[in-house]
């Protein structure tokens, strides 16, 4: 057997600082003459007609659109309300509602408003005051954000017409796993789920068989239910980190799942390195309370065509070290380029 050659490197950790490049949709250029037709305290570019850039000037209201746009910025001001007519004229044709930023609240969103839009794709609302999530009857909705608001609930079928939406990021809000049951249930292209910073206590039940992320870091989770990622068959990477997860919330081989490659189960109270499957390539368990080193959990058997495929392992802030590894490790962890104990 050859002789255990792990690089204990520092793991530098970048992963997933990438996700927030929120206001990259803009166009190249954006200055320029404005159209004849837009708002006065607006811009509407000559060579990008359908948007119309109200961003960033302070307004406290939301301007009339005009008909023809597609694309409507408003992020960065202090609008609170949302006047009924604004969207008349672009009910059947406003694509991306883009309001991050603001200081909304469900109140004051007239109706005759967000609920007339038929054709919106992007609705971006992140950073407000909501405590309900606000959804558009559009079937076309792709992408819906509403991230750093109150959200206390999240009625169930609100989704389920939405056949098109793909990604939903409900990050920091309120939400309880009682207020959102059912909530993400319908969607069947959904690829990616964000419910981190919440107050769930368990994972979010009934969501799409398509979903491949899903995220409920910093949450209250202390158990995950045996055969949850069983009805998940495309899951790709989980992130359960900073919750309360113990050994006895962990159902057997709940984790040994062949799509999975990315587990994150940092920062909570676990024993023991749970089971999992030979695909994962990335598996987080620093911070938690680990005593041993079970290699069995790894790989149950090893053989010339069956070892793990894991590249990354932390274990740090746990009470394993380096000469916790059996000797058969090295066989096992073959592609293994960290292995993080300290
Ligand atoms: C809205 O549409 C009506 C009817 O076509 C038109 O008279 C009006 O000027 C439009 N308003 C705006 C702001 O585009
Ligand atoms: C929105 O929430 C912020 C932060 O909690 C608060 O300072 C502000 O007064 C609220 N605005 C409204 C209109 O409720
Ligand atoms: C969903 O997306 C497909 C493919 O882009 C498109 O053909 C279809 O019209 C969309 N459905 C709705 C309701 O927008
Ligand atoms: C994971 O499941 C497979 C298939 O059921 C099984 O062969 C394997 O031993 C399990 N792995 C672990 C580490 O328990």
């Amino acid at each position: 057997m050859l002789p255990l050659r792990l690089p204990l490197l520092f793991l530098l950790v970048s992963v997933a600082l990438c996700q927030y490049d929120d206001y990259d949709y803009q166009p190249a250029s954006r200055h320029g003459p404005s159209g004849p037709n837009c708002h006065q305290e607006c811009d509407c570019p000559f060579n990008f007609p359908t948007a119309m850039y109200c961003d960033s000037r302070k307004l406290k209201f939301v301007p009339v659109v005009p008909t023809g746009i597609k694309y409507l910025y408003l992020q960065n001001n202090l609008i609170e309300e949302i006047k009924a007519g604004v969207f008349d004229n672009v009910t059947d044709t406003l694509r991306w509602l883009i309001l991050d930023n603001n200081q909304i609240t469900n109140a004051k969103i007239e109706k005759g408003t967000i609920d007339k839009l038929s054709a919106l794709e992007k609705l971006f609302f992140s950073n407000n005051n909501l405590t309900e999530p606000v959804i558009p009857p559009s079937k076309s909705l792709d992408e819906l954000k509403i991230m750093h608001n109150q959200l206390s609930k999240f009625p169930s079928g609100l989704l389920s017409d939405k056949e098109n939406l793909t990604s939903v990021n409900v990050q920091n809000n309120q939400l309880t796993s009682d207020a959102i049951g059912g909530a993400f249930k319908g969607p069947k292209k959904m690829l990616s789920l964000d419910v981190s910073h919440n107050k769930l206590k368990k994972l979010p039940a009934g969501v799409p068989g398509s979903l491949e992320i899903l995220y409920a870091d910093y949450n209250e989770i202390d158990i995950v239910g045996a055969g949850y990622l069983g009805k998940l068959p495309l899951l790709q990477s989980l992130r359960i980190s900073h919750n309360k997860l113990v050994d006895s919330g962990i159902p057997a081989g709940v984790f040994n799942v062949t799509s999975l490659v990315e587990l994150d189960l940092s920062f909570n109270q676990l024993k023991s390195i749970p089971e999992i499957n030979e695909n994962l390539e990335q598996l987080y368990l620093q911070a938690n309370k680990i005593e041993k080193f079970e290699l069995t959990s790894l790989c149950k058997y090893v053989s010339t065509t069956s070892f793990s495929h894991l590249k990354h392992l932390r274990l740090d802030g746990n009470m394993v070290t380096h000469s916790s590894m059996p000797p058969e490790s090295s066989n096992c962890l073959r592609v293994a380029s960290d292995v993080i104990f300290e």
